[in-house]
């Protein structure tokens, strides 16, 4: 249904405008007294075998929706209807930003990828607060994704952190430190050893004197040579922080089947989906190896099946993120991949 019919209604869209019009459609539907318990009932798997305890959390499963997607907390409760274990809201900023001049946002169907460049666009920490505050269901685990807004300079980038942190601190159940968007300039120098080694020993230490201190996860991009992902791993170990999400989206445009003229002319940004797969996965298997499996990894890059998620759990990962992959299989993917992994016993 959701192949056949709805998405190539959707796909007539911009991506930005589809957007918008699906996060519009489920607002206006979930007013409906019910839609959630039918919602939830066609689209969870319940089955103890799927359920994971890591850093302290009880997840029902591990299939998450990655960050970017509900990047203001709009949307969680009903999102966390479609059979999601956890849900990562953000990136949020402390203050609010447009991101980007559009178009930002752009598939590429015959890679069953999109390329983004949408620059941390949001309402600002204070808005998230405020619909945080609201949350009534818990079962679905809610992480955290904070960045720093575009205008703050990379010296005083501590201090956007450090803010969101703060914020959000008694709302959310995990924190991810986002240092890996190619789309906010010079972030990712954020992930240079001494810079990122400060930023994680300042928010380890808030979180120290909380009185329910929270995991925090760091957030890496794809594009990392060994060389700086043997500096993530003494980093994770110095800091202690407490797992890793790998990865975000990747800045190389290689081994795409979408005619180079066409990727050119969209221009720069993050591209995820099936391409990225492959680099993601060979980013948890190095940390995993390398590590001695000595932290939690949260796979993130081109799941769009069961079988692309047992492979990242195979080199590593403990749970699974989806995004582009919600785009292009539907709001069934949870399900789907839960299933599959039931099946192979994961
Ligand atoms: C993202 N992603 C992302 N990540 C993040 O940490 N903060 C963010 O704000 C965003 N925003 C965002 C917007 C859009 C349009 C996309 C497609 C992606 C990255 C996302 O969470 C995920 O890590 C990557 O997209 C790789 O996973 P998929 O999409 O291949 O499943």
């Amino acid at each position: 249904m959701y192949k056949a019919l709805i998405r190539p209604l959707l796909f007539l869209l911009s991506p930005e405008s589809a957007h918008h019009f699906v996060f519009s459609c489920l607002k206006f539907f979930f007013r409906l007294p019910g839609i959630a318990a039918i919602c939830r009932a066609c689209y969870t798997v319940n089955d103890k075998r799927l359920e994971r305890k890591l850093f302290g959390l009880n997840f029902p499963n591990p299939v998450g929706l990655a960050a970017g997607f509900d990047k203001d907390a709009r949307l969680f409760e009903e999102l966390g209807c479609f059979g999601f274990g956890f849900i990562e809201v953000g990136t949020v900023t402390p203050k609010p930003q447009p991101g980007n001049d559009k178009p930002r946002m752009f598939r590429l169907p015959q890679d069953q990828a999109l390329i983004n460049r949408m620059g941390f666009n949001n309402e600002g920490v204070e808005a998230m607060v405020k619909r945080l505050r609201g949350r009534k269901d818990f079962r679905v685990i809610i992480g955290g994704n904070i960045g720093k807004n575009k205008a703050t300079p990379n010296e005083k980038a501590m201090d956007d952190y450090e803010h969101c942190f703060e914020k959000l601190s008694g709302l959310v159940d995990y924190f991810v430190v986002n240092v890996s968007s190619p789309n906010t300039p010079n972030l990712r120098e954020l992930q240079d050893r001494e810079p990122l080694t400060r930023l994680l020993s300042r928010l380890k230490t808030l979180n120290a004197q909380k009185e329910r201190p929270k995991p925090i996860l760091l957030k890496i991009a794809p594009d990392l040579g060994d060389s700086q992902l043997d500096d993530i791993i003494a980093i994770v170990r110095e800091t202690g922080i407490d797992g890793v999400v790998a990865t975000n989206t990747t800045i190389a445009r290689a081994g795409l089947r979408t005619p180079e003229a066409e990727v050119q002319q969209k221009g720069s940004g993050g591209l995820s989906g099936k391409p990225l797969a492959q680099r993601s996965t060979e980013v948890i298997r190095y940390l995993s190896e390398k590590s001695g499996n000595s932290f939690p990894i949260i796979a993130s890059g081109g799941i769009h099946t069961a079988e692309d998620a047992i492979e990242k759990l195979k080199a590593g990962a403990s749970l699974v993120q989806v995004y582009t992959g919600f785009i292009y299989e539907g709001p069934g993917i949870a399900k789907e991949i839960c299933k599959g992994l039931l099946k192979y016993e994961m």
